[in-house]
């Protein structure tokens, strides 16, 4: 049986998309995680869901010694799926080196194994803050990358470059980025979301802990230049992101793809507000949210969507969730977690 690695596979998206592999899949799937900004309870809850075994290797992928000596172990890797890094926009504004260091050097290591171990599949997450404030909407894969506004969004421009030169000078590897736009929610069952190991930046993670009375929303700004003067999203399930890994993987194995490194938005190309997302969380838990109105956040982009025709086109990938499935699916994720904290 053929091996997949999933770096970040105890994380946000990589345990949804073990949960997806494992569903659809027959792989034997390996999960290299070192917790940073996870929990080991995310496997339990994965193995509850699917009922199939997977192997954990518990690795910091910036260690390239121990890597090489951890995943050398393992035999036919058909390729690899790459989450592992930190996404926090603020936290890349505070400590930028903590950034490049974890992000890059971690992604670095592994190209070097895949290079030494000739494993020519790899499928990078990206992000849609690769575009920086995009100079059209919505956001094709052709819109040029302008300057990051963040650290974070930096790293994974820095990310894809370092792809497409190695790519360049070994014409066998074969790679999918991933530029997602805002992956939100929860699996459906509620049995498994983005667990939060600190205080969350995320807006979706905030409006459910506010509902719970362990956190206050403070929307940043409401006089901007759009709809209703709230800032523009695209969020997406994170079931519909971790599917779309899926499909990308079986894209490369079974030689579909036109280019070397194929890109691809993930997004639902739908531009929602930031009341919106808050109107439709209250419609859904029925939940009234006590929010505030508060200064723009440094670092945000105004308004941003995806153009995802080739995602659909090259990966037959649709997304099946609404933003009202999102909220409700965080919402129950959210009370699930109420209900088992000791
Ligand atoms: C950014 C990236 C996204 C990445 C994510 C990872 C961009 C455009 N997007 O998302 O690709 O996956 O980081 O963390 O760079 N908000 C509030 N109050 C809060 C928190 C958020 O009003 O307390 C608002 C923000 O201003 C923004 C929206 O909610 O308009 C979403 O913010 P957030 O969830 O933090 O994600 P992004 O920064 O958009």
């Amino acid at each position: 049986m053929q091996t997949i690695i999933v770096t970040g596979g105890a994380g946000y998206i990589g345990s949804h998309t073990l949960v997806e592999l494992l569903n659809k899949t027959d792989f034997d799937v390996v999960s290299v995680d070192n917790f940073s900004n996870s929990t080991k309870s995310n496997y339990d809850r994965i193995k509850k869901i699917t009922s199939r075994p997977f192997k954990t290797i518990e690795l910091d992928l910036c260690d390239e010694k121990n890597l090489f000596k951890e995943l050398s172990a393992l035999s036919s890797i058909a390729g690899i799926i790459h989450f592992a890094a930190f996404k926090s926009v603020p936290d890349s504004m505070k400590d930028p080196l903590l950034y490049y260091h974890n992000n890059n050097s971690s992604l670095l290591n592994l190209l070097k194994f895949a290079h030494a171990q000739n494993i020519n599949h790899f499928i990078f997450s990206s992000s849609c803050s690769v575009y920086g404030n995009a100079t059209e909407l919505p956001v094709t894969e052709q819109t040029p990358m302008t300057k990051a506004i963040s650290a974070y969004g930096h790293t994974k421009q820095m990310g894809e470059e370092m792809i497409d030169f190695f790519s360049r000078s070994l014409p066998a590897f074969q790679s999918v980025v991933l530029r997602y736009f805002n992956p939100v929610g929860a699996h459906m069952s509620g049995l498994l979301g983005e667990y939060p190991i600190s205080k969350p930046n995320n807006l979706v993670p905030i409006i459910t802990q506010t509902a719970v009375g362990k956190n206050s929303l403070s929307v940043f700004g409401n006089d901007y230049d759009t709809k209703d003067g709230y800032c523009i999203r695209d969020y997406i399930h994170v079931s519909d992101i971790a599917d779309a890994h899926v499909k990308a993987l079986n894209y490369l194995l079974d030689k579909k793809n036109k280019e070397q490194v194929s890109l691809f938005n993930l997004g639902t190309g739908e531009g929602v507000s930031v009341l919106e997302a808050i109107k439709s969380f209250e419609r859904v838990s029925g939940q009234k949210l006590a929010y505030k109105i508060g200064p723009r956040r440094e670092g945000d982009v105004i308004a941003v969507y995806a153009n995802n025709t080739l995602a659909k086109k090259e990966l037959h990938w649709l997304p099946e969730y609404s933003l009202d499935d999102m909220m409700l699916s965080a919402w129950k994720w959210q009370q699930h977690l109420e209900a088992t904290a000791s």
